[in-house]
């Protein structure tokens, strides 16, 4: 895809959690493109956050701002002064006493981006927010109008989805009430070579596989997508003057069956599972979606087999996995 190249020389946008393995992208690409960038950390002295100062550019325009969700003051002082800001952090956890961070963490994030007069807050919502709703038909397609169903998350414990549902509809809120231009991103699972030094969430979901602590794999399908896709698609839509409402944001769906085969194809080498959890059910089958919206700005997607074979290369290269020769040994 091609991103706008114009000159950004001067903009100075906020990333929260600029640590982090989506932002970390996303800050690098700000980089890239000529923005001044204010990324916020819990820490600006931990080590784990070290990667984000040896990317290019980042000595000239890249500060770290101490701040964390529920404590406006700090996001605040990130915030003023920024022509845009991109809210990506929130704890990926499925703790429930981690919600308030998550919710709170938004209506602070829009309070003060509200208070900076910035051009426009790009929000990473994510699909978790969209398709949890056990009362769609098997013919619904999932598009931006949909939304998860916060009773259904409750009751099957689903807190993560829950937080991200209710934080992104009081992003919505404070958007309406105090006039922020708000675009909300609605990514799938996210998958891609790491910048930052530790495995974060979502690549856990492929690593245990390749560890051989999953012994077998579950029927479920899920959607995935490169983290470089979501941070193009970031830049895109604060950029695009068209830009608005929710963006999900996905490659393709896999079932779990279909994603160890790929993990087969290209690491025979690593114990993978061979045998799905439930041999009694048939195959659950994808939903349908649509990614028409987030395509019509021009993305276009890195295929997911070769998103999965960087992301196994990245997690080798960090040792996070031995190498196939080390393994034969
Ligand atoms: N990865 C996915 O598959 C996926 C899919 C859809 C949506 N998303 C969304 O994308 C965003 C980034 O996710 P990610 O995968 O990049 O996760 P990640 O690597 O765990 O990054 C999350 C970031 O949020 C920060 N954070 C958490 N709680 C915080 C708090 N109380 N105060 C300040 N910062 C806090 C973390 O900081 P610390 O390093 O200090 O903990 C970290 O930098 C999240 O909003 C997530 O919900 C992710």
């Amino acid at each position: 895809m091609s991103i706008d190249t114009s000159a950004v020389s001067g903009q100075i946008v906020c990333v929260t959690g600029a640590g982090g393995f989506i932002a970390s992208w996303l800050v690098k690409l700000l980089l890239e493109k000529g923005y001044t960038v204010r990324g916020t950390v819990r820490n600006p002295n931990d080590q784990k956050n070290a990667h984000l100062k040896h990317l290019d550019g980042a000595n000239e325009r890249l500060s770290l701002f101490r701040a964390d969700l529920l404590d406006f003051e700090s996001l605040k002082a990130a915030i003023m002064g920024c022509d845009g800001v991109f809210h990506t952090a929130s704890p990926m956890t499925d703790d429930p006493e981690k919600m308030e961070e998550a919710i709170i963490g938004s209506k602070n994030v829009m309070t003060a981006a509200a208070k900076a007069k910035v051009r426009r807050v790009v929000f990473t919502s994510s699909i978790g927010a969209v398709y949890m709703n056990p009362n769609r038909s098997p013919d619904t397609v999932v598009d931006e109008s949909c939304w998860s169903d916060l009773d259904f998350c409750k009751n099957t414990k689903n807190w993560y989805c829950y937080a991200k549902t209710v934080a992104e509809q009081a992003a919505w809120a404070v958007a309406e009430e105090k006039g922020v231009d708000l675009v909300v991103v609605n990514p799938m699972l996210v998958l891609g070579p790491l910048l930052q030094e530790a495995v974060n969430t979502s690549v856990v979901h492929i690593m245990k596989y390749l560890t051989g602590s999953a012994k077998t794999y579950v029927n479920a399908v899920q959607g995935y997508v490169d983290v470089r896709d979501v941070a193009k698609a970031h830049v895109l839509v604060y950029e695009a003057p068209s830009a608005s409402g929710r963006y999900i944001c996905v490659e393709s769906m896999l079932h779990r069956g279909e994603l160890v085969d790929i993990l087969a194809e290209y690491f025979p080498e690593y114990p993978l599972p061979t045998k799905c959890s439930d041999e009694v059910n048939p195959r659950k089958k994808p939903y349908k979606y649509s990614v028409e919206k987030l395509k019509s700005l021009g993305v276009e997607f890195i295929p997911i087999k070769q998103c999965i074979y960087e992301t196994v290369r990245s997690l080798q290269q960090k040792g996070h996995l031995p190498l196939p020769s080390k393994l034969q040994q």
